[in-house]
């Protein structure tokens, strides 16, 4: 809806409003009217497309799904809801997400083949390196779902992918431990036929332990989706070449990976182990406030949310529960807890609106789960191929879509001719 026009220049330039949230300037004609370019590293006031899946109000800490607020999904839904919900506007009907959850449940396994890919990584090889590669193999194995311009196809695809992700993960973990693959069993969860493929091991039955599927459920539901975060403006960048979605949904993992995105995870865990006890956190704010330092407080600070991360609060909540109904007393979780505390009564936090993020919690229960801390960022991308496949989907349905092609303020030399080596 555009209400009014912004004048920069001699030219006015419609603004646009959403259903909520800031105005938007139009300025998709700014350069053919005036001959600039707009600047924006970091992409810190752009929006990059219209979108109807997620919305975040920074300041406010609110973050919501086609409308509903996290806090509401993680506690009262499920995650195979949540990928319905994202998927196809509306929350399911029961029969609705019977219907969904069945599909899912049938594309959970792997082509036998690609089983030959893990054997070809290093034992020890990071489990990322290892999505990385076999997302981006998928395409090589499911070719009648990589036309993007079939919408049937393309539904095909997000189910494939939401699918076989916890095949995959799982798949990356008992690789790296020795373990023998564990087919999945679709007579279980979603998120429980994950944690047994994860943990179980052909030699016993495996109880899922309802306490574990319905933290990890949370974890998965509070990762689903993002807005317009890195990996997902990747994910959105690479599918505006018409690339198939397996290699998009690849892009997005290898974004996902970095310790500023997803790999904040991993790293806040590894920090919190390294500071040790609480006695020991003022040398590492005091590290974090030191601008000659690079170190960082992992797993604090967000670029949009001012305010407080709204899934840190469900997160926080959930590392208590979990560690008491597991009977596990682990002090990474007190010297947690000190660090939000003093953090969040120190000035230099305070005034540069620094907060835990998801990130600061969920490597707590993770690791009180059984996961090693490499697996971590894994999960991360399990959980967010829902919101990955989803804004995947509404962008080729998009009819302005077109091929993501930034510009630049160039710096560089200006023409010059080419020297003989022999005359340099
Ligand atoms: N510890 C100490 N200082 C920080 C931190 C931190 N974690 N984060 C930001 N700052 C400071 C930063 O040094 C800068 O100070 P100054 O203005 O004096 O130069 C100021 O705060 C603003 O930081 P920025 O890097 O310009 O902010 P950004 O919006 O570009 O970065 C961020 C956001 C999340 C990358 C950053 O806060 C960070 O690196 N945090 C640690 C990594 C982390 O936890 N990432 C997970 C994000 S949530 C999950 C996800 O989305 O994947």
């Amino acid at each position: 809806m555009t209400d009014s026009t912004l004048k920069l220049g001699d030219k006015d330039y419609p603004v646009r409003k959403g259903s909520v949230g800031p105005e938007v300037v139009d300025i998709r004609k700014f350069y053919a009217q005036s001959g600039m370019f707009t600047y924006d590293p970091g992409f810190t006031s752009t929006a990059s497309c219209e979108s109807g899946l997620t919305y975040i109000d920074g300041d406010a800490g609110v973050l919501l799904h086609r409308g509903y607020p996290i806090d509401q999904l993680a506690e009262q839904s499920s995650f195979m809801e949540v990928a319905y919900l994202l998927l196809n506007h509306e929350l399911p009907s029961k029969d609705e997400l019977d219907k969904f959850s069945y599909t899912i449940s049938r594309h959970t396994m792997l082509h036998e083949q690609l089983a030959q890919f893990y054997r070809g990584f290093r034992r020890d090889a990071h489990p990322m390196a290892i999505m990385c590669g076999v997302v981006g193999a998928l395409s090589a194995f499911y070719h009648d779902s990589t036309d993007i311009t079939d919408p049937q196809q393309r539904m095909i695809a997000s189910h494939r992918l939401i699918a076989k992700m916890p095949t995959i993960a799982a798949m990356a973990y008992k690789y790296s431990v020795g373990q023998p693959f564990l087919y999945p069993d679709n007579s279980l969860s979603y998120t429980g036929n994950f944690l047994r493929m994860t943990f179980g091991v052909p030699a016993e039955e495996y109880v899922v332990d309802p306490v574990v599927e319905a933290a990890m459920d949370k974890i998965f539901i509070l990762h689903a989706d993002h807005e317009q975060n890195a990996s997902t403006s990747t994910v959105r960048l690479a599918g505006s070449s018409g690339a198939n979605p397996f290699a998009c949904i690849a892009a997005g993992i290898a974004c996902l990976w970095g310790p500023a995105h997803g790999g904040a995870n991993e790293a806040a865990l590894n920090m919190l182990r390294e500071i040790g006890r609480p006695e020991r956190i003022p040398e590492y704010i005091a590290r974090a406030k030191n601008k000659d330092d690079p170190f960082r407080l992992m797993g604090f600070g967000h670029r949009v949310y001012k305010n407080f991360d709204p899934r840190a609060k469900v997160l926080s909540k959930a590392a208590s529960d979990v560690l008491d109904s597991l009977g596990i007393n682990d002090p990474v979780l007190d010297t947690a807890r000190e660090l939000e505390r003093i953090a969040l009564s120190d000035p230099y936090f305070i005034d540069k609106k620094l907060y835990p993020n998801v990130d600061f919690y969920s490597g707590v229960i993770l690791s009180a789960i059984g996961f090693p801390t490499t697996m971590f960022t894994v999960l991360f991308a399990l959980a967010r191929t829902v919101g990955w496949v989803a804004q995947w989907n509404e962008m080729i349905s998009d009819p302005d879509q077109k091929i993501g092609r930034p510009r630049q303020l160039y710096t560089g030399p200006t023409q010059r001719d080419y020297v003989p080596v022999s005359q340099r």
